[in-house]
């Protein structure tokens, strides 16, 4: 998935116009600077792109997530809803700006079940938080209505999904704010941001901005996104077919195909006995590199996420916070478990030849035979 594979001259000539003015500092220095503003230049090649009126540039998807909440007045005394299945930076924003995180259950499209979030409303609740996960979408539909119907703020985190479209609109570009991540192994990369001191003092806050050489690549791989999204879908479809031929192979919902980035082809095996014997024989063979097992990854679901459920902080937490944290641990998240534990999620490379990904599918069509033979066998 990461952009990363294909720098080239693009990416070199915006930071040579960067570095011929010595100025890596987004704002001011308008004399030396001689008229290059990358940050400036890619807030607008974003707009353009996505659709949308405005983008503002900051220093992460982690900072873009608080900014956005802060943005649209979340904070003390509202609740979030978000999913179980995601990064560790959505829930941590949520609590950056003093809100109370509030975790529900996914459903096939490994993204918010809308059943689970209408069920987890509260009065307290100000905001909804779907996560794009793995490059596809979340039922927008359904959950912009139930935004309507409680009058919720609806906040995307598409940091996986830049790119990605949900019935013609970009992901990130639906709800009231949305969030990209351009981290190293994102679709579109542009590195992370530094710090400077802040200008003005309006009120308390942080420094996110962006600087001009992360500006300078990014703004190269934007205009790479058709290609890459291309390659992907590409590599995806032949890859998906291969392992289609096996009838214990089921695929993730896809909720509209042609909006998928394809940086992930998600399957399910039926059973969780089956894909952990299956992730072991991946393992065993060393080719389990590149199909991510997020059932057992401290990353991207809550199982693992132990400094949340016993709410570990640096800082002194809010008491609604420190509640609502503490309440994880009791909580049923069996539905998502379910699905979770059969997942298995395999990154398409944008450098595969047709070769070497019929070469990847045949191998793991060949280790899920091997299991599923063993586990009828024992049944
Ligand atoms: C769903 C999600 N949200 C937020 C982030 C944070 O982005 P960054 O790494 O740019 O801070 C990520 C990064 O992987 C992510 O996957």
């Amino acid at each position: 998935m990461p952009g990363f594979e294909l720098f080239g001259p693009e990416e070199r000539k915006e930071i040579n116009d960067v570095m011929e003015t010595g100025i890596l500092m987004r704002y001011g220095f308008d004399g030396p600077r001689k008229g290059i503003w990358k940050s400036k230049e890619l807030e607008a090649e974003l707009c353009k792109r996505l659709n949308c009126g405005y983008v503002q540039l900051v220093s992460s998807g982690t900072a873009a997530n608080t900014t956005a909440l802060a943005a649209l007045g979340v904070g003390a005394g509202d609740e979030v809803i978000l999913p179980v299945f995601t990064f560790v930076a959505s829930f941590e924003s949520v609590l950056t700006v003093g809100a109370v995180p509030v975790l529900v259950d996914v459903d096939e499209t490994l993204t918010l079940d809308p059943a689970a979030v209408r069920r987890a409303i509260t009065p307290r609740t100000k905001c909804i938080m779907p996560v794009h996960m793995c490059g596809a979408m979340a039922d927008m539909d359904a959950l912009m209505a139930i935004c309507k119907e409680h009058n919720l703020l609806l906040m995307e985190d598409a940091c996986q999904s830049f790119g990605g479209r949900y019935k013609g609109k970009y992901l990130g570009t639906i709800g009231h704010a949305g969030t990209f991540s351009f981290d190293f192994v994102k679709i579109v990369t542009c590195a992370e941001g530094t710090d400077r001191g802040a200008d003005l003092h309006p009120f308390i806050g942080y420094n996110y901005r962006i600087s001009e050489l992360h500006s300078a690549i990014g703004l190269a791989q934007v205009r790479k996104l058709d290609q890459f999204l291309a390659i992907q879908k590409k590599n995806y479809l032949q890859l998906k077919s291969i392992l289609s031929t096996l009838p214990e192979v089921t695929f993730r919902t896809i909720l509209d195909p042609e909006g998928n980035i394809c940086t992930f082809l998600d399957w399910f095996l039926p059973t969780e006995e089956a894909t952990r014997a299956l992730v072991a024989e991946l393992r065993q063979q060393g080719i389990l590199a590149g199909n991510f097992y997020w059932y057992e990854h401290n990353w991207h679901y809550i199982r693992k996420w132990d400094h949340l459920r016993n709410a570990t902080t640096l800082n002194k937490l809010t008491e609604p916070q420190q509640k609502a944290l503490l309440s994880l641990d009791k909580a049923d998240f069996s539905a998502s478990d379910r699905i979770m534990s059969r997942c298995i999620s395999t990154a398409i490379g944008l450098l595969w030849t047709e070769d070497q990904t019929k070469e990847k599918g045949e191998k793991i069509v060949a280790a899920i035979k091997k299991v599923m033979s063993k586990e009828k066998a024992h049944a």
